[in-house]
């Protein structure tokens, strides 16, 4: 996954008020864990109260297999996310967005 820094500036830069995490699970983001990770998702983010301001989502082939597992962000896209980074991923957008969790 991009490090921290960059995903905040780019997350940062117009994620209006809705987020749209679209996880892919084409073939090849299948292949690397693209269900473990939807699966961290859904577990993370009703611990974190995230649920009426972040829409999980499927999508099929992101044209990113090469760095899979991929994530969409609204407009932007997240490369290789790992189940295991998840909730830092969670906390981070929370903390961007200013949201209290
Ligand atoms: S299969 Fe996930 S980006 Fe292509």
């Amino acid at each position: 996954m991009t490090d921290n820094k960059n995903m905040r500036s780019y997350l940062l830069e117009d994620l209006g008020e809705e987020v749209i995490l679209n996880v892919c699970v084409g073939s090849a983001c299948h292949l690397k864990g693209s269900y473990d990770v939807i699966n961290e998702f859904k577990k993370h983010i009703p611990e974190l109260k995230l649920q009426s301001k972040v829409k999980l989502k499927g999508a099929f082939c992101l044209n990113n297999c090469t760095s899979a597992v991929s994530l969409r962000v609204n407009d932007f896209e997240v490369d290789k996310i790992s189940s295991v980074e998840v909730r830092e991923f969670l906390e981070t957008l929370a903390e961007v967005k200013q949201w209290n969790t």
